[in-house]
């Protein structure tokens, strides 16, 4: 041993020569005990971890352990679990994000999202964005026609995009896609539905008016064909989302917003699978039957109307 010491490679660092940790001085607890796994597990961090990944893992790591003691699974549900998020990230793809919809379903989206985008003073709140918004829909002018099929209820939306103290904002974009009276998103429909239908982009005018022509949307189900399917299935839950109209609203200056029109009279209105109600997203929508107006709009009549606000918060 002498004789190899004096060598030059044994100053090289290897593990052999490694100390054991044991021996190092940290304030650990070494070999795993239930009482101390989260610290057990904590004091793993070196010296260089990155900080913020620290505090998220520790947290993690106690609300975990947390769990699964107050759960107790025995092996094979651990081993359900473990097949349960495997099969969920090979079920996700650039096309379909399970992953995401599990998120949606424990409510996890919506925790985040609120906690991220709380608003104080009367401003537009905000929801889940959900999988099928789609970038550079079609722009148009105010007063045109999004339901390019020309099927469902007619629906004239309009209202103002506003700042917190109700002066207009001129410009602002308004983003919106939504469901036909099937309950199926133009995506999901390739061949079946146009292109683009329910989808467009508008902007206010100088007054912050928006308008334009739509269908009236109807409840449907978030793909459950997968293991969220399943989750939901095993919990006797519902999975159908209520009915409504997705808006991105954004302004130079301005919070961009992410939020949703939902109609009054929707069944699962209290039930929504991914929990994006909120109480001031609801609308009125009523139904005019009103010639010389249904003209003026270039509506059919009758035909449903809903005005509708949106505040934004300053940046
Ligand atoms: C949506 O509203 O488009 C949606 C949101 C979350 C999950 C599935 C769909
Ligand atoms: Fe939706």
């Amino acid at each position: 041993m002498a004789k190899l010491a004096k060598t030059k490679t044994s100053t090289k660092k290897s593990s052999a020569t490694k100390k054991p940790v044991a021996s190092k001085k940290r304030d650990m607890k070494y070999y795993f005990t239930v009482e101390d796994s989260v610290k057990v597990v904590q004091d793993r961090a070196g010296p260089k971890a990155n900080k913020r990944a620290k505090e998220v893992f520790n947290s993690l790591v106690k609300h975990l352990h947390a769990f699964i003691k107050e759960a107790n699974p025995t092996m094979d549900e651990w081993m359900w679990g473990i097949n349960f998020l495997t099969e969920t990230g090979h079920l996700s793809t650039d096309w379909r994000q399970e992953f995401i919809l599990l998120s949606d379903t424990l409510g996890i989206s919506m925790l985040v999202e609120t906690l991220n985008n709380h608003k104080m003073s009367g401003e537009t709140e905000s929801t889940v964005l959900g999988p099928f918004y789609i970038e550079n829909a079609p722009k148009y002018k105010n007063g045109a026609n999004i339901c390019l099929d020309n099927k469902g209820e007619p629906v004239w939306v309009h209202g103002r995009v506003t700042d917190a103290k109700g002066n207009p904002i001129k410009g602002a974009k308004l983003d919106v896609w939504q469901a036909n009276e099937d309950g199926f998103y133009d995506v999901q429909q390739k061949g079946i539905q146009p292109d683009m239908n329910l989808r467009g982009v508008f902007k206010s005018d100088k007054d912050g008016n928006y308008f334009f022509r739509s269908a009236y949307p109807r409840y449907y189900p978030i793909p459950h064909d997968g293991t969220v399917g399943r989750m939901l299935k095993s919990l006797d839950r519902n999975h159908n989302r209520p009915a409504h109209l997705h808006f991105i609203v954004s302004a130079p200056g301005y919070e961009k917003v992410t939020t949703h029109i939902f109609t009054p009279d929707c069944p699962w209105l209290q039930d929504d699978a991914v929990f994006g109600v909120k109480e001031s997203l609801i609308a009125d929508f009523k139904t005019v039957d009103d010639p010389e107006l249904a003209a003026e709009l270039g509506m059919p009549n009758p035909f449903k109307i809903v005005e509708w606000d949106f505040i934004l918060t300053k940046s």
